[in-house]
């Protein structure tokens, strides 16, 4: 009859104790660092989206207009109960709701009374060719109780915001986005450089985008942060 002794029920009591853990808080997804992603705060939950990778110069795919491999990864941090910072629990979505495109440097933000995160331009690029201007769509719709992806469809009019990325994005309390400025350049389908320097809004009720002229605007910019203060004036 075989004994166990004093170690070998240690190690086993360890690894019966990491298991379940790891039943018990799913904590094995674990993000890779990264940078250019999208985040939003939905309830106690932050959704993280997107980011770049570089491509290997000595792959076969890259080139000087294809350095980069998008993510279209959508995963979430659970802030609901306190965590250790070593093992964060994170549950990815990407199996069953994976972005539609690459993504990076697109602008996230809730609406609908927290049902919806609105992607507001940013890069698109098909995972397949790696080339970007992957969809038609400048606005794209993630809810999140069906976790499904989707873009405004019929019955959006108005000026529509022409395809860019690195806006300074904030959505108000009548469900208003606000877009300003931005760039394009190689990575949005775009030969040159182009900073801009107009506010565009899109109204999520009415599926309504206008151009808002407005004759004393902040110059040119892109990669500033936008922030709405509580009396509804728009910083960039
Ligand atoms: C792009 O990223 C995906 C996901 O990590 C990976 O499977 C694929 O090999 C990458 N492709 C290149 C060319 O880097
Ligand atoms: C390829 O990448 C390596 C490492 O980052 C770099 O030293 C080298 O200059 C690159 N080669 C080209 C042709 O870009
Ligand atoms: C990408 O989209 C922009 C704006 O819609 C367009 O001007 C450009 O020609 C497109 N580029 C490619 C390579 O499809
Ligand atoms: C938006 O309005 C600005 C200012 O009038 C103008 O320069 C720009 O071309 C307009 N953009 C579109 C897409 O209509």
């Amino acid at each position: 009859m075989s004994t166990m002794n004093f170690k070998d029920v240690l190690s086993l009591l360890s690894i019966i104790f990491i298991l379940s853990q790891n039943v018990l808080y799913g904590h094995s997804f674990k993000p890779e660092a990264r940078g250019g992603h999208m985040a939003t705060l939905v309830n106690n939950k932050i959704y993280f989206m997107g980011w770049l990778r570089p491509i290997s110069n000595n792959s076969l795919v890259w080139s000087q207009t294809h350095q980069y491999n998008l993510s279209d990864e959508v995963f979430y941090l659970d802030l609901s109960s306190r965590f250790n910072i070593d093992s964060p629990p994170f549950t990815d979505l990407s199996d069953i709701s994976r972005m539609p495109f690459g993504s990076e440097k697109g602008s996230t933000v809730l609406g609908d009374s927290g049902q919806r995160i609105y992607l507001v331009s940013g890069l698109q690029q098909n995972m397949a060719t790696f080339n970007y201007n992957a969809s038609d769509s400048t606005l794209w719709i993630y809810t999140i109780n069906s976790q499904h992806w989707h873009t405004s469809g019929p019955g959006t009019h108005g000026t529509l915001l022409p395809r860019r990325r690195s806006t300074s994005t904030i959505i108000n309390s009548k469900n208003v986005i606000y877009i300003f400025g931005g760039r394009v350049e190689l990575d949005t389908g775009s030969s040159v450089l182009i900073i801009y320097e107009d506010l565009f809004t899109f109204d999520t009720n009415k599926l309504e985008w206008k151009n808002l002229s407005l004759p004393n605007h902040p110059s040119k910019r892109s990669h500033c942060t936008a922030t709405l203060m509580p009396v509804e004036e728009l910083f960039t």
